[in-house]
């Protein structure tokens, strides 16, 4: 049984659940488990080299995805688990690729459960807000912006969120366009520059 709403298709599927690991920021059987190293992350912190050395000297994870895929369409929810290991690249905290929406007009609610950190957001005419990651607290990111997710502290950033699941994501236009501000560790204090 399919229905049609604004001429959109959305699938009709049976209800399911799913079991989290809320301290290992995992989910127990997931069907996409995405894996992003160091390497992966070349052109977005503003030390080049500093990225090179870490990448030589042992490619660390920068952070996990856990999903359940649902039906990429108007009405579905897609949801995941995120896992963003502490560090640096020189001085620069460790930190998510970020993305567009590639349907724009799409939000996005993350919960944070454990760590600290930033959620950076920013639109494609140059507005640029962040707002604090803590345990219990809930991230709204509102259609139109990007976003990348920040982890200034020492354990990792574990996440939950929930966006339509038409959203796709566009990673080549942050990619050009970078974020307007970054995020460092110095002498033991976090600076947004
Ligand atoms: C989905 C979303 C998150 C991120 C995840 C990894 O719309 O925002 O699930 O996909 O935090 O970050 P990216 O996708 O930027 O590598
Ligand atoms: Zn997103």
């Amino acid at each position: 049984m399919n229905s049609t709403l604004e001429a959109q298709e959305t699938t009709f599927i049976e209800p399911f659940s799913v079991d989290y690991d809320l301290v290992e920021g995992a989910m127990k059987n997931p069907t996409n488990h995405l894996v992003r190293r160091a390497s992966d992350m070349r052109g977005h912190y503003r030390d080049a080299a500093a990225l090179q050395q870490l990448i030589d000297t042992g490619n660390p994870v920068h952070y996990e995805v856990y999903e359940r895929p649902v039906p990429e369409q108007y009405g579905h929810l897609m949801f995941c688990i995120s896992d963003l290991r502490p560090g640096t690249v020189g001085e620069e905290c460790f930190m998510t690729k970020g993305h567009y929406h590639t349907r724009l007009n799409t939000g996005e609610i993350y919960l944070a459960l454990r760590g600290r950190g930033y959620m950076m957001m920013k639109t494609n005419d140059g507005k640029c807000r962040y707002e604090e990651f803590a345990p219990g607290r809930m991230v709204y990111v509102p259609p139109y912006w990007g976003h990348r997710s920040i982890n200034t502290g020492s354990e990792p950033l574990i996440s939950f969120c929930v966006y339509p699941g038409d959203a796709g994501h566009n990673y080549g236009d942050i990619e050009r366009e970078g974020f307007p501000r970054r995020v460092f560790l110095r002498n033991g204090k976090i600076h947004v520059e």
